[in-house]
């Protein structure tokens, strides 16, 4: 067996934007079914991705022995039912982010796929952009010396628009922190392999009349001491923000713009230093030093699920696992207290 065989649940969203065309190109994969609540949506995705089959319940889709592996891009207020029954089904997992709307329906979901031996991801793809994952070796190395401040910043122009889950909290869970900062968190985690233990967190609605938060900052501690922030907002135009993901360290620094994302694009430099002595001068010069951190393009959504199903397949560690997913919600749970009630919040560590 040299491809895993995968339905989708949820076909018409970001699954439709960029992780079915991934999935098509990914060297162990083939796509069995897809499933949408239209039928005729989901017989459009059918013939679009050329499945086998189109079913508009997750029952259906579930049912079917073809399928091995599902990817669930429903609305957030599906993932837990729709994880449980594939669960039931004994499917394997790659969900979309937040795994669940509750931290202890995360936790429930690794639980019983845990005593069922089925694989169960999340679908941070970010940490399969290349230059995130060279920037994780070359941190993990000791490259940028002790790592002691972070930032990731993503943002976007989401203005309101009638009926749309993500800005309902009682459907989304919340806002630009939910959405995009879940990302932020998990990356700067990921990249130094050390997990945020304290929050402080400002949050607010300042542009939208939407229910959720337009604009969320954090700053966090890490177990390693290092400094964290992250900034997630829905109103920054498009084109004005970079998306800019900054890793500075005693021996350096590691300056990217346009790798938070949802392509392998972008650019990144490093700066190596041995910083000696005290210069009193501090006559600096910004781009003496820099270098530019290359890497060979490619699609963050492919390598994704080419990565769950090598874990599968061929044994590899499991590059995304859920429990990483819940723990950035706990942080996400205690930036929203700490807005909430003005202060510090520490984060569990399960
Ligand atoms: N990793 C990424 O790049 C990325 C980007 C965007 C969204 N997401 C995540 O993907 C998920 C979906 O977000 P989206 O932007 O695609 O939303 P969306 O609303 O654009 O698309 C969701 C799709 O699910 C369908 N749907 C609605 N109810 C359903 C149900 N009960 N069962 C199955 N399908 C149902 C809708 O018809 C729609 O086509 C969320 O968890 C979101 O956070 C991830």
């Amino acid at each position: 067996m040299n491809q895993l065989s995968w339905g989708v649940i949820g076909a018409g969203g970001i699954a439709d934007r960029r992780t079915l065309p991934g999935m098509m190109q990914a060297k162990n994969a083939s796509i069995a079914a897809v499933m949408e609540i239209d039928r005729n949506f989901a017989e459009v995705l059918r013939k679009k991705y050329k499945a086998p089959k189109a079913y508009t319940s997750e029952e259906e889709l579930l049912a079917d022995p073809a399928v091995e592996a599902v990817y669930i891009a429903s609305p957030v207020t599906a993932h837990y039912q729709q994880a449980l029954a594939a669960a039931g089904a004994g499917k394997h997992i790659l969900i979309e982010k937040p795994v669940a709307m509750k931290i202890e329906e995360g936790e429930a979901l690794i639980k019983l796929c845990a005593e069922k031996k089925l694989q169960f991801s999340a679908g941070f793809m970010m940490r399969f952009h290349p230059c995130h994952r060279k920037l994780r070796e070359l941190v993990s190395q000791g490259g940028l010396g002790k790592i002691v401040s972070l930032r990731a910043q993503l943002t976007c122009w989401y203005p309101e628009i009638p009926g749309a889950w993500r800005q309902d909290p009682a459907l989304s869970g919340g806002g630009a922190l939910m959405d995009m900062g879940i990302h932020c968190i998990d990356l700067l985690q990921y990249i130094t392999g050390s997990r945020a233990v304290r929050v402080s967190a400002l949050m607010g609605t300042s542009t939208f009349s939407y229910a959720v938060e337009d604009s969320a900052s954090l700053i966090m501690e890490f177990e390693n001491h290092a400094h964290a922030s992250v900034d997630a907002f829905f109103n920054i135009p498009d084109d004005a923000s970079e998306n800019r993901l900054e890793i500075y360290g005693t021996g350096g620094c590691a300056l990217a713009a346009g790798t938070i994302g949802q392509t392998g694009g972008g650019t990144c430099s490093l700066v190596y230093s041995n910083p000696g002595g005290y210069n009193n001068q501090q006559n600096r010069n910004e781009s003496q030093g820099r270098q530019n951190l290359s890497w060979e393009e490619a699609n963050p959504y492919t390598l994704e699920i080419e990565s769950f199903g090598d874990s599968l397949l061929k044994g590899k560690k499991t590059e995304a696992p859920a429990e990483e997913a819940v723990q950035v919600q706990r942080v996400i749970a205690g930036a929203y207290q700490s807005a909430r009630e003005g202060r510090v919040v520490e984060i569990p560590l399960v």
